[in-house]
């Protein structure tokens, strides 16, 4: 395309790069161009709308006024190049290289085992490492606050603090933080050294191994970018795209002109708002307005009333400014800028902070920005500028809520923003809650302030504002004008609340639902600001106000976000284990150190084929509808469209028998792929896309569990296992009591997303696959029967898999299906990469679960009979629904050996998106639903919940409900050393404690056992094969049929391999899973990809040591190479396949018997939290959990699968919500409302301890199958915090019995926690709440 000549030339440098674009595209944004245009592939897209972090770069800037360079972290998803010009970035590839040299914090982030799938890693090297140019020796709080925009999957982020730990310039251990003792006093320490005879360990990596620090490594500022800064101050910039063009005035009066001249053009500081709308609302811009380097929107200063802020300041400058206000002027100049702080600390990642500048904030005025509530009960002053002149507006709920009076005009910008001082007789507070503490939309946020009669308790003023309630930020203005002049006490509280609830008006059908707890929240925040107020009250005159309760004053206090702090203990491998044998140690993940550098190869990752195409995908937009047409006609005229392909474009099978790949005539859910449309860039392909036009003819939909059984909707027979005699045991019991229970759905949320490049070779029909798939055959099968060429002309390679956990099992196939069909079709290369949104909206989730309960037990707490019936929402096709069902009935006793049992299952059917397979496989389910009737039994008996679990749980040699034998001691061992490395008792004790004195703040505590298996019920299944070359320079190469999903397979393979073949790990490579070398791999899941894939490798490596034991015989001090060269020589094949069987696995229905599992994983976890009962928000203080899972092959894969899917549990059972609209259209689809455990979340003290001495005679070397136990145990959090939730509503007065559902989020927490405010909500307008 040829450039038009008004653009100017974009300059800035890229890792020291210049870069020289005569003709940028201001639509571009840098992620792409990094990604396609340098090929800088490192810089990840996890989600392309700023909420993941896995794209985050450094940018620097010099500042030609103050002659400093900033250095900030910025995701590069939402940065323009445009506004680039004149920066410095830095991406992962700058930062170090296994080519050149690797960076401290990429060393240390692998040594220490922070990455697993790795494609969130270099967001987390680049977030730490913008911190380290600004801090070289940061505190522990700016390591984690650095990370608060990156978001992992895998890890469960204790790692990778860990790691980053060692940069910090103070001491890192627990500080005697509550807790008496100190951490590093215990035993063991954290370090890796303890060899107390039974040979357990502690600490996974050594900090003795890691290189220094070297600032004088780190890139310098290019001077020719400090020299551009200085002469281009006055030159106006024009960038002139296809369809926009980005102007960058170089002075006020400029920006001005063309603000007139371009009313409607957007003036983008950070682009965090306008390039949402870009993205999401398809909203177009012809000319963007760029004011950054105006240096009256940069101004800060002191003013007589206050603080004058520039209005592109950023916010993290923004943070900055106030923290050294606040700490240089007296306290009752600052209540304002406190306010803000305190919003500032949790307000999105530090990225988004960085980016976003307080003027963007106050203009895009979100209903749920959380500044802005803060500036306007301040009293905030705008100061703007137009070509008419300068006025002053000040920032108030009307200029919010876009009254025309109160606004900015179209011509005009803001200058700055003057946020006053506060008074002495002022008190202002700030508050928020989210679905998560940290990056994550406030649900409601308030700003509230009073002020006072000097020396009174009278109101002269007040100033109560609430976002998130309405679609603007909402003041309750008449409610305040009518508490003037009230004296500030309790009957002003009740009248206040009253007021409040009968002006902030929200409809019960109100967007974003959950209004009763928007509405108590409304409540329950003036409460605390009453309280807070009272106490400052209390603090300027003591004499004159009484104390407030002791026990009221846990409504004041936030919970504070501290470092995780833990220990990770294992057992060491024998003394006398030969010292090249790496077996047992902890190694660092094979690809760790590429992990950090950016150099690890995704799918995405690879460089374009010649003549590749793109692809975007066209869904259905019904839930159950005909379809009556597809026109494309449209979608043809976008420049760059190639083809749309659609089921009749399929030479073979469209997908298999149960489902589709292609529509047909009717589609069965939102999100059912439709037709596909094909472009020379992916912009184009989505385009196009955009433009295909379905029509339908709706059908009625069946949406919920209930639904379904009403409409008798089910895939497959009801699964059914009972053993005892159900009526006996219900008649020999004390009691009997009934409940129900619900469990959202789960999204996978892996961090890369579905990928697949499909590359026609060119003859004989012959098809290359890269997949991000985790079962290649089946990928290969699929594409095969759908291009209709038989299975020897696909080949399917995996390198590796940005994370997958059960959501890249059957999908990817389909997936691959549709690229190769429209490769076929074009005779080219077809690249097929999901968008974050369309991925969670096609590929199923975990399923949606509803059990239903009947027990019976004695007084004593003894359950002698359940009957237990448990439906999951299949989705609209099998899937693997049936297994799953399966597998919730066969593991629906969890730890508990009930004499009279019957569990009933069934998979239901209805028009959501298909449910599919997801870590755990059904066990998270119904073992939470296990330990809810456990949980119904103590409440009723009133006995300990640790007593019941205990006195019910499977001792010794037993057998299951379907007659499988096991033996429970390492179950039992596991909950006996939880309960006493935990201190459980005494801390349940001090937990009882705190909550005598603290009524507004529960703690609560629990401990939760596990009996979990690996495998699958199936022989078959179980089956793994190997192919090991050695070439004649002794180099080995290990291929196996399991795929590197982030677990450490490949990892563990080559341990295995390594001790098999008696050779050093540095002799032996892995470099990809493919179709090609081992044929028929079964899919990499159910925990056991590493032991049987191991045994496969294993069998492999013993045929071919056997071969060269002859010549080794002859010259037993001769070297591996020698070896290798003379069996060369003697014609001795070196190459060998290995095979495994597999377990045998049964299970007859018929019978509701089998053998089902060959051997079970035990554990324990303990979990205590902390509520605040006001608003439902929690803290996770410590978790502390036990696994059996017998030898370990590597401690640090292990212990790393333990932790990531503990998390992941946390996640599950407290946080992530699906939310469907009731046409079956998913509304979370990406980081920005569905919300996955960040660094905020895992326990402040977070410890692992695998149990010694166990084996496991099944799998190799002892070993047992980790990658999905884990999970199960973060629903300790979820009972703890039910602990804490019963304690609150004990204290109420309320029934102990209560149904609380899953995932207990802080709604269902604070609802929960019944009391005044709530009863105001629901109607009951009194108040009893007395201070
Ligand atoms: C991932 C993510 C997480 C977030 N989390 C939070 C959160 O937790 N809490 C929260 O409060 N907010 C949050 N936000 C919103 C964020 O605060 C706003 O997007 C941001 O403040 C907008 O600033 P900006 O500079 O990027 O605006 P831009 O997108 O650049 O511009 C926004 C608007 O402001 C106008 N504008 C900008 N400057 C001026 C000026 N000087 N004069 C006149 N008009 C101007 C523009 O014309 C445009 O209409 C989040 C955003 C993202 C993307
Ligand atoms: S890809 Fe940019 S934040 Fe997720
Ligand atoms: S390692 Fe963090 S997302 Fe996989």
């Amino acid at each position: 395309m040829a450039c038009p000549p008004q653009s100017d030339e974009l300059i800035f440098f890229v890792n020291g790069r210049k870069m020289m674009e005569s003709c940028a595209d201001p639509e571009e944004e840098l992620l792409s161009y990094l990604r396609k245009g340098l090929r800088l592939t490192g810089t990840k897209k996890g989600c392309g709308i700023g909420g993941c972090g896995a794209c985050t770069v450094m940018i620097s800037t010099y500042d030609p006024v103050s002659k400093k360079i900033l250095h900030y972290p910025a995701n590069s998803c939402l940065l323009p190049i445009c506004s680039l010009h004149g920066t410095a970035v830095t991406t992962v590839e700058g930062v170090g290289s296994t080519k050149t040299r690797i960076h401290p914090i990429q060393e240390r982030l692998a040594k220490c085992h922070g990455s697993q799938c790795g494609f969130c890693t270099p967001g987390m090297v680049m977030s730490m490492y913008a911190l380290l140019r600004n801090h070289p020796e940061p505190s522990m709080e700016q390591i984690t606050a650095a990370l608060d925009g990156n978001l992992c999957r895998c890890t469960g982020y204790r790692p990778i603090i860990e790691s980053y730990k060692s940069f910090a310039g103070e001491p890192t251990c627990c500080q005697l933080r509550g807790t008496g003792q100190c951490c590093l006093d215990q035993e063991g320490g954290v370090s890796s050294s303890s060899d107390r005879g039974d040979r357990m360990r502690s600490g996974l990596c050594n900090p003795e191994e890691f290189q220094p620090a070297d600032p004088s490594q780190e890139f310098i500022f290019p001077p020719e970018l400090m020299r551009m800064a200085q002469e281009q101050q006055g030159r106006t910039l024009f960038f002139q795209g296809e369809r926009t063009t980005w102007i960058s005035p170089a002075s006020l009066r400029e920006l001005l002109e063309l603000k007139t001249k371009y009313p409607k053009a957007p003036v983008v500081v950070g682009n965090t708002s306008v390039g949402l709308d870009m993205k999401l609302g398809g909203v177009h811009h012809p000319v963007i307005l760029h004011p950054d380097r105006i240096p009256e929107l940069r101004i800060v200063s002191n003013t007589n009333n206050g603080l004058m802020i520039g209005a592109a300041c950023r916010l993290a400058q923004l943070r900055d400014i106030l923290m050294k206000a606040v700490s240089g002027l007296p306290e009752e100049k600052t209540k304002i800028f406190y306010a803000l702080l305190q919003q500032l600390r949790t307000l999105a990642g530090e990225q988004i902070r960085s980016l976003a500048s307080l003027g963007g904030h106050i203009v895009s005025r979100g209903s749920t920005w959380d500044l802005n509530p803060v500036l306007a009960v301040g009293n905030s002053v705008l100061n703007l500028a137009s070509t008419d002149g300068k006025r002053q507006i000040p920032l108030t709920d009307d200029f919010l809520s876009g009254c025309e009076n109160a606004d900015i005009k179209p011509n005009e910008v803001i200058v700055s923003v003057l946020i006053p001082y506060s008074k002495k007789d002022d008190f202002v507070s700030a508050f928020r809650q989210a679905e998560r503490r940290k990056n994550a939309l406030s649900i409601v946020n308030s700003a509230m302030r009073v002020l006072f009669k000097p020396g009174t308790n009278i109101i002269m003023d007040l100033n109560i504002l609430y976002g998130g309630i309405g679609s603007t930020t909402v003041s309750a203005k008449k409610s305040c004008q009518k508490l003037i002049r009230r004296q500030w006490n309790e009957q002003m509280l009740g009248e206040a609340c009253r007021l409040v609830l009968g002006e902030i008006f929200l409809s019960p059908s109100a967007p974003g639902g959950k209004v009763e707890y928007r509405r108590t929240l409304l409540v329950s925040f003036l409460f605390k600001f009453y309280l807070e107020v009272l106490h400052g009250l209390k603090m300027m005159d003591p004499s004159k106000y009484p104390d407030l309760p002791k026990k009221y004053m846990s409504a004041l206090r936030n919970f504070e976000c501290r470092p995780p702090q833990g220990r990770q203990v294992y057992q060491d491998v024998d003394p006398g284990q030969p010292p090249q044998d790496p077996v047992g140690h902890p190694i660092m993940h094979q690809s760790g150190v590429k992990h950090a550098t950016g150099e690890a190869v995704y799918c995405d990752d690879m460089h374009p084929v010649d003549g590749e195409l793109s692809l975007a995908v066209v869904k259905s937009s019904k839930a159950h509808a005909k379809i009556v047409s597809i026109d494309a006609s449209e979608a043809f005229k976008v420049p760059g469209v190639v083809d749309v392909v659609t089921a009749s474009d399929v030479p073979g099978e469209n997908g298999t028998k149960n489902e589709k790949a292609f529509a047909g005539e009717e589609v069965i859910c939102v999100g059912q792929i439709i037709c596909a449309v094909v472009a020379e860039s992916d912009i184009q392909a989505k385009r196009g896309a955009e433009k295909v036009k379905i029509q339908y003819e709706e059908l009625e939909p069946i949406l919920t569990i209930e639904d379904a059984i009403r409409h008798n909707s089910y895939i497959g027979k009801e699964k059914k296992v009972e053993k005892g005699n159900i009526e006996r045991g219900f008649n020999s019991a004390d009691e009997i009591i009934e409940g129900k229970m619900t469990i959202g759905g789960q999204e996978h949320f892996y961090l890369e997303p579905n990928s697949v490049l499909v590359v026609p070779r060119g003859e004989d029909n012959e098809m290359d696959v890269y997949s991000s798939t985790q079962y290649s055959s089946n990928v290969q099968e699929l594409v095969a029967s759908a291009l209709d060429v038989q299975s020897n002309k696909i080949m399917c390679h995996t390198k590796r898999v940005g994370g997958a956990f059960g959501g890249k099992v059957t999908k990817p196939s389909y997936f691959a299906v549709i690229a190769a069909v429209a490769a076929n079709k074009t005779g080219r290369p077809v690249r097929f990469i999901l968008e974050r949104h369309d991925d969670m909206l096609i590929v199923g989730n975990r399923h949606p679960f509803l059990g239903k309960y009947k027990v019976g037990f004695m007084n004593d707490g003894r359950i002698v009979a359940a009957d237990i019936q448990a439906y999951i929402n299949a989705g609209c096709t099998p899937d693997e629904s049936e297994m799953v069902i399966a597998y919730i009935v066969l593991k629906m006793d969890n730890a508990y050996k009930i004499p009279n049992f019957r569990v009933r299952g069934r998979a239901c059917k209805t028009h959501l998106p298909s449910n599919t397979a997801f870590r755990g496989f059904g066990f998270p389910q119904s073992g939470l639903f296990a330990e809810t009737w456990v949980i119904a039994v103590a409440t009723q008996t009133g006995l300990p919940p640790e007593k019941v679990r205990d006195m019910n749980m499977y001792e010794g040699v037993n057998v299951t409900p379907f007659k499988e034998q096991f033996d429970a001691t390492n179950l039992r061992k596991c909950w006996t050393e939880c309960l006493e490395k935990s201190e459980y008792y005494s801390r349940k004790t001090a937990a009882e404690e705190f909550n005598k004195q603290n009524y507004w703040k529960k703690k609560g505590i629990a401990i939760i056992p596990m009996k979990f298996t690996a495998g699958f019920n199936m022989t078959f299944y179980h089956q793994a094969a190997a192919l090991v070359h050695i070439y004649t320079d002794g180099s080995v190469l290990v291929t196996h049929g399991g795929v590197e999903l982030g677990q450490g397979i490949h990892t563990k393979m080559l341990q295995v391999a390594s001790r098999e073949l008696k050779v050093p790990l540095s002799y032996i490579h892995l470099c990809e899973t493919s179709t090609t070398t081992v044929p028929n791999a079964l899919v990499t899941a159910g925990s056991v990809g590493s032991e049987t894939n191991g045994k496969a490798v294993q069998d492999a490596c013993q045929i071919l040591r056997k071969r060269l034991e002859p010549i080794i015989q002859k010259n037993p001090e001769g070297k591996w190479e020698d070896w290798v060269k003379e069996a060369f020589k003697q014609s001795i094949s070196l190459s060998a396949t290995g095979y495994f069987r597999g377990y045998d696995g049964n299970m007859n229905w018929e019978k509701g018997e089998g053998h089902p599992f060959t051997y079970f994983v035990y554990g324990a976890a303990c979990s205590e939290v902390a509520i605040d009962c006001l608003t439902g928000d929690h803290k996770n203080l410590r978790t502390d959990i036990v696994m059996d899972i017998g030898c370990s092959i590597n401690p640090a894969v292990d212990i790393g699968q333990i932790e990531g899917a503990f998390v992941q549990g946390i996640g599950l059972y407290t946080l992530e919500e699906l939310n469907y609209s009731p046409k079956g259209v998913l509304h979370t689809r990406g980081p920005d409302h569905y919300k996955i455990p960040a660094v905020c979340d895992i326990p402040e003290q977070f410890s692992v301890s695998l149990l010694s001495p166990s084996q496991n005679p099944h799998a190799i070397y002892a070993s047992k199958g980790v990658g999905e136990a884990g999970l199960f145990l973060g629903c300790s959090v979820f009972f703890a915090l039910r602990d804490a939730v019963s304690t609150a509503r004990k204290e109420r007065g309320l029934p102990g019995a209560f149904t609380l559902n899953s995932p207990l989020t802080p709604e269902r927490i604070r609802m929960a926690c019944a009391d005044d405010f709530t009863q105001m909500v629901m109607g009951l307008y009194f108040l009893r709440v007395s201070v």
